[in-house]
């Protein structure tokens, strides 16, 4: 098979010996091995393995049913959720949409907006006004079914749904993705009656964009879910091959080589403004894998050139201990050239005739280089070009190299408990009951 995803490791050389990577890549296969045995921590959690193949078929034709049902009548599908319950779909639908399409408003999927994923009141406001003039319907995510944002969001657009379309027509305006027996939305799912989608017990949510998580909010926004499946799908047969040429090994080889000499942070460098969610999906998934128990490299995200303009000083000339992964597409699905202007007063004539993805990869080039020389190793992951079959494998290479790299420092890549001290702190502070206590200590403190 030919690669997919590309690794191109040229601009590390000078920043960790051959020795070095080759420990490194010892480590990744001994962890590779733990992750497709299931002998390491947290294995409970290996469902997303297998999801190429078990998300295709018959899940797949589930969601064709809802996308047809809200075709010609529904225009805005609001989808609630946070984390890994709202990052994978709105990165690859960003990825794959027209970055102009509502000036536009050609297109004839519903448009998708989210809630859920902050606490703005602003936000859900505005997100009102907007649902008062459309007519609207939401899908509702979350594997716990317990989290709070999602719920309060939730809560509300209920309320306006059942306000302005009466209890039963509201049934045919929500679809929940949930746990398959847990949780505070499967029960209300359960007794209002809204059609649901099983999230697997063994995925967790950051794992997650190819179940009915990311998919049915990727289908209702019109993309090829089974492309998306294909790609991954694909990129499955390559990942769980223990070899050389598999991208995800070698990833997290470098990466934790490059870890081990003090590049404790890692820039997830993309030149395309679609792609900046899919770095927020990247981040998510590596931040909340492998920041534990004092360990972790650090991801961050760029979008270049625009941050070269912000950022650009300090990844060329700060503290050292940074490296960039370069998120590079071969080719661009539009084309424009710079045209000729025969009185040339801007000095642009030697750009005639260029096309702006030329300039772009110029850039792209020229920073590669530059950043290098200013000590910032640099790894380069290129695919051919940005559609669904090429995102859906970018998915799952990055979950892959993810459970190999977690597995490297020795820690649980599948739970997240630190992210429980501010839920705790949060309801104490708003008064739930059995935490008056809680709330008491806390307000003493601040
Ligand atoms: O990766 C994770 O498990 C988390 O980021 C969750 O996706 C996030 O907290 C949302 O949880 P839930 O889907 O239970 O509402």
């Amino acid at each position: 098979m030919d690669k997919i995803v590309k690794l191109n490791l040229q601009a590390t050389k000078g920043f960790v010996s051959e020795k070095e990577l080759g420990e490194s890549l010892g480590r990744a296969y001994s962890s590779f091995d733990t992750l497709v045995n299931g002998s390491g921590r947290g294995s409970d959690f290996l469902g997303w393995i297998d999801l190429p193949s078990k998300t295709a078929g018959s899940i797949c034709n589930e969601i064709d049913d809802i996308v047809k049902r809200w075709s010609s009548d529904i225009e805005i599908v609001v989808v609630v959720g946070i984390g890994g319950s709202y990052l994978g779909a709105k990165a690859a639908i960003d990825a794959l949409s027209h970055a102009f399409e509502i000036q536009l408003g050609k297109k004839s999927c519903p448009a998708i907006v989210y809630a859920g994923q902050n606490l703005s009141e602003e936000y859900l406001s505005e997100l009102m006004d907007l649902l008062k003039d459309h007519s609207s319907a939401c899908v509702v995510i979350s594997k716990s079914g317990t989290t709070t944002e999602p719920a309060v969001a939730f809560r509300i657009i209920k309320n306006h749904l059942e306000q302005k379309y009466g209890k039963n027509e509201t049934k045919r305006r929500i679809v929940a993705v949930t746990d398959i027996a847990r949780g505070a939305l499967k029960s209300l799912a359960l007794q209002e009656g809204y059609p649901t989608f099983v999230i697997p017990d063994n995925v967790g949510g950051r794992y997650s964009v190819l179940t009915p998580v990311g998919m049915l909010p990727v289908a209702l926004a019109g993309y090829d879910i089974r492309k998306m499946l294909e790609g991954a799908a694909d990129m499955r047969k390559i990942c769980t091959t223990k070899s050389i040429d598999n991208p995800a090994i070698m990833y997290a080889a470098i990466r934790n080589a490059l870890y081990s000499k003090g590049k404790k942070n890692e820039i997830l460098v993309n030149y395309n403004p679609k792609l900046q969610y899919f770095s927020e999906w990247w981040k998510q998934l590596y931040g909340e894998s492998e920041g534990k128990e004092g360990k972790g490299i650090f991801p961050v995200s760029v979008n270049f050139t625009t941050d070269l303009h912000s950022m650009g000083q300090y990844i060329q000339d700060g503290e050292r201990t940074i490296f960039e992964t370069v998120l590079s597409i071969d080719k661009s699905n539009r084309s424009l050239t710079i045209p000729n202007d025969p009185q040339n007063s801007d000095s642009l004539n030697f750009l005639s005739g260029k096309s702006i993805d030329e300039c772009n990869k110029m850039a792209e080039l020229g920073t590669r280089i530059a950043h290098t020389d200013g000590g910032v190793p640099n790894i380069q992951i290129r695919i051919s070009s940005m559609n669904e079959y090429y995102l859906g494998a970018l998915f799952y290479f990055f979950e892959f190299a993810c459970g190999i790299s977690a597995y490297m420092i020795g820690i649980n890549p599948f739970d997240q408990p630190g992210v429980e001290d501010y839920k705790t702190n949060m309801f104490a502070l708003l008064g739930k009951p059995g935490y008056e206590k809680k709330a008491r200590e806390l307000r003493e403190r601040f």
